[in-house]
């Protein structure tokens, strides 16, 4: 997919436009699965939140890899892009118990990360095997809103109240069949991933009946050239031995889970948008974009990083821009960044767009979401239609306000 190729998607489909290269998502889940190939049963679960339409949806599927699902609607995509029930996970949190039910009821494994809920769900169903999300209390991820594993995340069950966990389940005669933790995403270390790791073995041996163990995920993938990301390859080396020695210590081949989204789909996506104005005040140049934090909020909501190209005129000379957006309220995507002369009329392309950029879109200020377009076989397929007019009034009810007239002061 060169520059050529978005040039035409965006005259084809407008912009802005979300485009996602099949090629690298596939590669990507190549290589996970290559830097794994050491363990006897591995299962990549793609996270569905990363990105949801159903068409990465299906191609996960012809990857033969899970899901891994965090709402019933999320599952209920999953279905309907012919994901087998058996081959979905779902890690909610703080859902209600009727939602978990309901999710039970359709054959996906539950994973549940607090006490409150396993004990009413054990107590309705212990026939039904449930995996559990342990915290382990480390600190990895790169951002607070984004580290879930630390001593203050209302995520997963605290390592401490483990007696209490234990009696529940013998209380209940519920069967655990999976061990989960997630603790955060972003990490760049990958020995904090392999220490998280040890704490959930230990965790493991109390439980007899495992079938798995997930890792969940949270592999930073770069950003930038020579950008840190988290060494798959290394990872895949050093857990696999440990999972194998663990695995003979507990008496069983179990399986080793994953459900990673950013580092399978983020780099395969480019976000095209058209630049609009050119402002130039007395301390900055603005090249001012026809989108803003509604279609992708990721810069003002995490302050990650998207490298910006002039693909119009990708051989100018290097100026610095700050590239805003045209909401009604500060949305800037980069400050003082060095890219390619920008003229007004330029389509710029955003870098990482494929992992919780159009997952995270909204209808603020009344725009439209933006269509998504698959590069697959050397072609673009629309996947989703830009929105219309109709679809901002879709499910909205008028009101009789016909008595208001008469209530006027004159
Ligand atoms: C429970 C769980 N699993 C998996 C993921 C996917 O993480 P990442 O996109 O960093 O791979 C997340 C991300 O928020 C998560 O909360």
């Amino acid at each position: 997919m060169n520059n050529q190729d978005l040039l035409k998607i965006a005259e084809e489909f407008g912009s802005p436009v979300y485009v996602y290269d099949s090629e690298k998502i596939i590669s990507q889940y190549n290589r996970l699965k290559n830097a794994f190939n050491q363990v006897k049963h591995l299962k990549i679960n793609y996270a569905v939140k990363a990105l949801s339409n159903i068409s990465i949806l299906r191609l996960f599927k012809q990857l033969d890899a899970g899901l891994d699902t965090v709402s019933i609607q999320e599952v209920k995509l999953g279905l309907e892009a012919g994901v087998d029930p058996s081959k979905i996970i779902y890690t909610p949190n703080g859902v209600s118990l009727e939602e978990i039910e309901a999710v039970a009821k359709l054959g996906v494994q539950i994973n549940i990360d607090n006490l409150s809920i396993l004990e009413q769900f054990g107590s309705k169903h212990p026939e039904i095997p449930v995996c559990i999300r342990i915290n382990p209390h480390v600190m990895a991820g790169g951002n607070t809103n984004i580290s879930v594993g630390h001593i203050d995340s209302k995520f997963g069950i605290s390592i401490h109240q483990i007696p209490h966990l234990l009696r529940i389940v013998e209380n209940t005669g519920m069967n655990i069949n999976g061990i989960h933790m997630h603790t955060g995403s972003d990490i760049l270390d990958i020995e904090v991933f392999l220490y998280a790791s040890e704490i959930l073995f230990e965790t493991a041996k109390n439980f007899k009946e495992l079938e798995f163990i997930d890792f969940g995920s949270g592999f930073k993938v770069p950003y930038k050239e020579g950008d840190i990301e988290t060494n798959i390859e290394e990872l895949g080396e050093k857990l696999s031995a440990r999972f194998k020695e663990f695995c003979k210590e507990y008496g069983k081949e179990l399986t080793l889970a994953f459900e990673p989204g950013k580092f399978l789909v983020s780099e395969a996506g480019k976000f095209l948008v058209r630049v609009n104005v050119i402002k130039q005040t007395t301390s900055t140049v603005f090249a001012q974009v026809d989108s803003g934090f509604n279609h992708l909020i990721r810069p003002m909501l995490y302050g990650s990083r998207h490298e910006i190209h002039n693909i119009s005129h990708p051989e100018g000379k290097e100026r610095f821009y700050s590239v805003v957006g045209y909401i009604c309220e500060t949305d800037t995507f980069a400050t003082n960044r060095r890219i390619s002369e920008i003229k007004e009329g330029d389509i710029l392309a955003f870098d990482n767009a494929g992992a919780y950029c159009f997952s995270m879109a909204s209808n603020y200020n009344s725009r439209f979401r933006p269509p998504e377009v698959l590069w697959h076989n050397n072609k673009a397929h629309l996947i989703r239609e830009r929105e219309t007019f109709q679809d901002l009034l879709k499910g909205q009810i008028p009101a009789d306000l016909s008595d208001i007239e008469n209530k006027v002061d004159e």
